[in-house]
């Protein structure tokens, strides 16, 4: 798998993200086994515990789409940040072995296995 390909699909994705509140938009791609890749972004609510992070969207959609399991996930931020623990929680049921790959705006990238990230301070 090209990292850079996912990465694009992330954030393509990222143009979608609703995040009137926040103004952190994300962008993430989820690679299934198939093959198949998974956009999301976060959707913000008014009510804001009810917003949804990209990751969780990507995941939850390929699930869906009746992928059963992820090999992979990209994930592009203004300043390459890490998933939040449910996000990581989440991926982990589908894919404990997947390759995570975090992404800034400027398409620098770094990747980290599911098991060794470490959370960032809040970013807001
Ligand atoms: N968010 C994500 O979508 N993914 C992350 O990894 C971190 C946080 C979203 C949730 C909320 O919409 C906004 O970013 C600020 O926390």
């Amino acid at each position: 798998m090209d990292p850079k390909a996912l990465i694009e699909a992330a954030l393509s994705a990222r143009a979608h993200a609703y995040a009137p509140y926040s103004k952190y938009q994300v962008g993430a791609a989820v690679l299934g086994k198939s093959g198949r890749v998974y956009p999301g972004c976060n959707v913000e609510n008014a009510s804001y515990g009810l917003s949804v992070c990209a990751e969780r969207v990507a995941i939850f959609r390929a699930i869906a789409e009746g992928e059963p399991e992820i090999t992979a996930l990209a994930v592009v931020t203004e300043n390459g940040a890490t998933p939040c623990g449910a996000c990581r929680q989440v991926l982990y049921e589908f894919g404990t072995a997947a390759r995570v790959i975090l992404a800034g705006k400027d398409g620098t990238f770094r990747e980290v296995g599911i098991d060794n990230l470490l959370p960032d301070p809040f970013v807001l």
